[in-house]
């Protein structure tokens, strides 16, 4: 550690600084994740330095609010995510496993922007720039007004971002990148703030959009603990299932947009295509007249879509059944199975039941209850559920069926794709879209005899 430095320890799981260095973090009480960081001298004098006339409060009313500005990526799914397109001087932050496509959807977005006219620099501190080119030749993206700086060095990518002016500026990863002025590691928890919060100063200064690139970690969070979702202005998770092709965008914060919108892709061998008809490519390859599938509605964000549940239930060979699932948190599968047996009596004891979301989508809207139930005691009786039939709804502990929230985006999104029939909770009573006939259930009993 040089001698202009003074030191401190911070923790790599919560973020926290501490004065000396401890076996436990105080803060999130996690061993053995303190490591030493060095602090650069003199680094808040321009704040003490100001004065207060450059910089004036104003009153509310008077200030105009102006309509962000943004960029379009022409990727309909990814703009429609952001809210319109990505926002002029902001920053956004894309996380995700590796291996899920976020540099080749960045790749995409950025070429696209370059033929409309917009100066657009991709800084790659993870791959060289050979590989790049490579990607965007498999990609078939034409690459002039695109430039492309192989460099981990934040403050010379931002000397040459401020000399070139781009409109857009991708930084893949801010976990390779790093700064000299701290001693520590690309990817330590002081770096990747350092790299996140330069890059979201300079967009503001600048009026460029810049991409960030984070990968995501073992427990789940953006750059280790969640220590640079405050410095941008939208996080977006990119997630897929690893064998499946289908990718999705969520937004988790959007200071410029709604968050909960979701951007469904597809990975192709000529990269990612929108999937602009997700109900379709869920239940497209549906085979009518086979046990234990039934199809939910389910809403994410502004759009609905239909899922299909699969559920598969056979007696056991071992003392203690399985219950396995995929796409669906398995408390909620056995919320399910104990209502089934306690409310409805239908004997799943002894009995493995596997179920499945289809499409690699995580089921996590419980107006999918239903459907769930419903496939589930259908693969036990063996009896298809009525192929033309949608359920809607919630089930409570009581075996009762709750009302759900967007039911007319439900209904509309069913009839569009050309179910007749919807099994909708009893405490809905507004208007019915054309074409689809409800059937409106209080218990989950009866819902079941519906279904069938
Ligand atoms: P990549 O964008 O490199 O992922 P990330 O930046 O998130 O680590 O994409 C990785 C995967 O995508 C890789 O396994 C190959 C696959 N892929 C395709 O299937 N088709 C394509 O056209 C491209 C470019 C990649
Ligand atoms: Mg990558």
């Amino acid at each position: 550690m040089s001698a202009k430095h003074k030191t401190i320890y911070v923790c790599q799981s919560c973020g926290a600084h501490h004065p000396r260095w401890m076996g436990k973090c105080p803060t999130c009480n996690e061993w053995n994740t303190l490591v030493e960081e060095a602090l650069p001298s003199g680094k808040s004098k321009a704040l003490h330095n100001s004065s207060i006339e450059k910089n004036t409060p104003e009153i509310l009313a008077d200030i105009n609010p102006e309509k962000a500005a943004r960029i379009v990526s022409s990727l309909v799914e990814l703009d429609r995510v952001l809210g319109g397109g990505f926002v002029i001087g902001s920053s956004v932050l894309i996380g995700g496993d590796p291996g899920v496509g976020k540099s080749t959807l960045l790749l995409q977005a950025a070429a696209s922007m370059a033929g409309g006219g917009n100066g657009v620099l991709y800084i790659t501190a993870e791959e060289a720039s050979a590989q790049i080119r490579l990607r965007s030749d498999r990609l078939d993206l034409d690459c002039k007004d695109f430039q492309v700086l192989a460099e981990a060095d934040v403050d010379l990518c931002l000397e040459w971002a401020r000399k070139m002016e781009p409109a857009f500026v991708i930084v893949d990863s801010v976990q390779t990148c790093r700064t000299s002025d701290f001693d520590s590691a690309p990817g330590t928890v002081t770096q990747v703030r350092e790299v996140a919060s330069r890059w979201s100063d300079y967009a503001r200064q600048s009026g460029a959009a810049v991409a960030l690139v984070g990968h995501v970690t073992k427990e789940g969070a953006i750059a280790g603990p969640r220590v640079i979702e405050h410095l941008v202005d939208a996080v977006m998770m990119f997630e897929g299932d690893n064998l499946g092709s289908v990718r999705m965008l969520r937004a988790l914060k959007n200071r410029y947009g709604a968050t909960g919108e979701l951007g469904v892709f597809e990975m192709t061998s000529q990269g990612l295509k929108g999937v602009s008809d997700p109900s379709r490519r869920f239940i497209g390859q549906r085979s009518n007249g086979v046990s234990g599938v039934a199809v939910a509605s389910t809403v994410r964000g502004s759009r609905p879509m239909l899922i299909e549940v699969q559920a598969l239930v056979t007696t056991s060979l071992y003392p203690a059944p399985q219950r396995n699932s995929t796409g669906i948190d398995p408390r909620r599968l056995a919320m399910w199975i104990a209502v089934l047996e306690k409310r409805v009596g239908l004997g799943l004891a002894g009995r493995d039941v596997f179920i499945n979301a289809t499409g690699g989508l995580k089921l996590d809207d419980s107006a999918a209850d239903l459907a769930a139930a419903a496939a589930i005691n259908s693969s036990l009786r063996d009896v298809p559920v009525n192929p033309e039939t949608v359920l809607i709804g919630e089930i409570g502990l009581t075996g009762e069926v709750r009302a759900v929230s967007a039911m007319d985006r439900r209904l509309s999104e069913a009839s569009h794709m050309a179910f007749k029939r919807a099994i909708i909770p009893d405490a809905y009573k507004d208007d019915i879209p054309k074409g689809i006939k409800v059937i409106r259930v209080k218990t989950l009993e009866d819902a079941l005899e519906a279904s069938i």
